[in-house]
């Protein structure tokens, strides 16, 4: 190999090395930029995400309008002092004494779940509905006189946090009251009946069995909630038993103090 030749191959070498540089270069820019474009994609997510993320159940509206659907009544959500529904109506159905009222939108939904319960041969009564605050103060008072007030908070609302009071709840009994108010309803055919069709007219069954420290009650196969139609199956399909707290988040539970 002549000098000439060494040369060139030289030459040939360093223009190779340099055409590999600039490859090895350009490839690591080129990775660069694009985890740089993925980076701007997350951050674009996690603004969406946020932009988008439901409300605090603790502060949500919906949960605290005397004029939502959803207003929430349990021992941690107390209602406005002296709370009154301005529709409240007496229902036409069905009744153990007349004169028992929900709010007008409730109370329509109750009658027609009541004439479906008729043609499926289930004869439903309505047992108490919507209560003042003055009246539900007078309940929980005898029920804390006769079995002291440990006993009656598992069982009864104070005034201000009764579920009754939102014009939205009903007791519901049996035909002929037999299990009235008794964890027994839940297998005579109206308890039956109203745990897997209730959701259809817009109720839940508000305080299921199992769930006493979610809700702080004990298990009423009696009182059922209306909160529409839409949420009422939302909520059943997750589960018959699952409460209003869990669905959203909400707190529950037993009084602060
Ligand atoms: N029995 C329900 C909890 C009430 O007193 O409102
Ligand atoms: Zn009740």
């Amino acid at each position: 190999m002549t000098k000439k030749q060494t040369f060139m191959g030289l030459i040939m070498l360093i223009i190779l090395s340099v055409i590999i540089c600039v490859i090895l270069l350009n490839s690591k820019h080129a990775g660069e930029s694009d985890s740089s474009a993925s980076a701007s994609v997350t951050e674009t997510e996690e603004a969406t995400a946020s932009a988008t993320a439901t409300v605090d159940p603790e502060t949500d509206s919906r949960f605290f309008d005397t004029d939502s659907l959803l207003i929430i009544a349990n021992k941690t959500h107390k209602l406005p002092d002296g709370y009154e529904p301005s529709d409240l109506r007496a229902v036409t159905c069905n009744a153990a004494y007349d004169g028992i009222q929900m709010r007008d939108e409730a109370a329509t939904a109750l009658e027609k779940m009541f004439a479906a319960a008729l043609e499926d041969g289930v004869t439903l009564r309505a047992q108490s509905g919507y209560r003042s605050q003055s009246y539900q103060e007078q309940l929980y008072n005898s029920y804390a006189e006769k079995d002291g007030t440990e006993e009656a908070d598992t069982y009864s609302s104070r005034a201000g946090y009764s579920d009754h009071q939102t014009g939205l709840a009903m007791d519901i009994a049996d035909h002929d009251g037999a299990t009235v108010f008794s964890a027994a309803m839940k297998d005579t055919p109206e308890g039956e009946w109203l745990y897997q069709h209730a959701h259809e007219y817009g109720f839940v069954e508000r305080y299921p069995e199992g769930k006493e420290s979610i809700t702080g009650y004990t298990f009423e196969p009696w009182h059922y909630r209306y909160v529409g139609v839409d949420t009422a199956t939302a909520v059943y399909s997750v589960s018959p038993d699952e409460t209003l707290e869990e669905y959203f988040g909400i707190s529950g539970g037993d009084y602060a103090e």
